[in-house]
C-alpha cells in the first residue's frame, strides 16, 4: 500500500496554472506533483497524448478540456491554447495543463511558459518522464552504456524542422528521434549521406509504456520502409545507434536464464 502522509504536495491555487508532465502513458509513471494538481484542478486542458487511465485521477468535479493537436482530430492552434490558460486562470480557475511526457520536451511548454508570463499569471512548471528517456528503458534499450555512447540526442523529426542530419550523423553518437513515423525515409536517407553507416542498429517503439507497446528492430537502411509497412497511427520514436543491440542482448539472457530454471 502507498504510503504518502510525509508528502506535501503543492498547492495549486486559484487564478494559477501548473504545466505539468504526464509522463509517455503509464499512470504508474506520473510525479506526486503532477497527482497532486489532477486532485486540486478545477480545470484539466490535456492534450491527446494524455491517456484515459490518467485523465482519471483527476479530481470528480474537475473539467477535463481537450486541446490536442494531432492527426485526425480537430486540431487548436498553440495561440488558441496559450490564449485559454489565460482565460481560465483569470476567471480565477485552478488550471492544470497536462501534456505528455516533459511538457518542455517537445511539448511547446516553454512558449506556454512565456505566454502565461506576459500576462502576469503565476504558473509552475512540473517536468514529465518524457517518451525519449521512457520508451528506451521500457524497450531494455539503456539510453547510455559504457563502452558503447558518451551522448544522446534527442530530436525531432517533424517534417516542419529544417535540420541539418548530416552534420548530426558525424557524431557517431546515438539519436532518439520524435514524431519521425512520416519522415524518416527522409531522414534516415539524409544520416547515411552524413556517413552513418547503412547497418547502424534502429529501434521502432510504439506506445511505449502501455498495453500497446511493441518494439520493432531493424537497421537505417531498412526503417523507413520497416516503418511505412507498420502505418502504425500511435505514437513511435525512432531510436538509431549500438545501443539498440543490448535488448537484444539481454532478451537472449533472460530467455537462456528461463529455460535454465
Ligand atoms: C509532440 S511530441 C511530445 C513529446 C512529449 N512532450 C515528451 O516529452 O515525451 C509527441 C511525440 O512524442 C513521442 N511519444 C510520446 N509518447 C510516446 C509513447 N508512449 N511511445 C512512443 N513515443 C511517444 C512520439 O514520437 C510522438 O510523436
Amino acid at each position: 500500500l502507498l504510503k504518502l502522509d510525509n508528502y506535501k504536495g503543492p498547492r495549486l491555487e486559484p487564478g494559477h496554472v501548473w504545466l505539468a508532465g504526464a509522463g509517455p502513458g503509464d499512470p504508474g509513471l506520473l510525479t506526486l506533483d503532477a497527482v497532486c494538481g489532477l486532485a486540486q484542478a478545477d480545470v484539466v486542458v490535456h492534450d491527446a497524448l494524455v491517456g484515459e487511465q490518467v485523465l482519471a485521477l483527476a479530481n470528480p468535479q474537475a473539467v477535463l478540456e481537450y486541446a490536442g493537436k494531432r492527426g485526425g482530430r480537430p486540431s487548436a492552434q498553440q495561440a488558441d491554447i496559450s490564449r485559454r490558460l489565460v482565460e481560465l486562470a483569470r476567471q480565477n480557475k485552478k488550471v492544470l495543463r497536462l501534456k505528455g511526457g516533459d511538457p518542455c520536451m517537445f511539448g511547446r511548454g516553454g512558449e506556454e511558459a512565456i505566454a502565461l508570463a506576459e500576462a502576469g499569471i503565476p504558473y509552475r512548471i512540473i517536468p514529465g518522464v518524457t517518451a525519449g528517456i521512457a520508451a528506451l528503458t521500457a524497450a531494455s534499450i539503456p539510453a547510455t552504456m559504457r563502452g558503447v555512447n558518451h551522448a544522446i540526442t534527442f530530436a525531432t523529426g517533424h517534417a516542419d524542422a529544417d535540420f541539418d542530419w548530416t552534420a548530426l550523423a558525424k557524431t557517431g553518437q546515438p539519436i532518439v528521434i520524435y514524431m519521425a513515423m512520416r519522415n524518416i525515409e527522409h531522414i534516415a536517407a539524409e544520416l547515411m549521406r552524413g556517413g552513418m553507416a547503412p547497418d547502424t542498429p534502429a529501434a521502432v517503439i510504439v506506445a511505449a509504456t502501455t498495453a500497446e507497446q511493441q518494439v520493432f528492430i531493424s537497421d537505417l537502411a531498412s526503417v523507413g520502409k520497416l516503418v511505412h509497412e507498420l502505418g502504425v497511427a500511435l505514437p513511435g520514436l525512432i531510436v538509431l545507434g549500438d545501443i539498440v543491440t543490448v535488448r537484444e542482448q539481454l532478451l537472449r539472457l533472460v530467455a537462456g536464464a528461463g529455460a535454465a530454471r
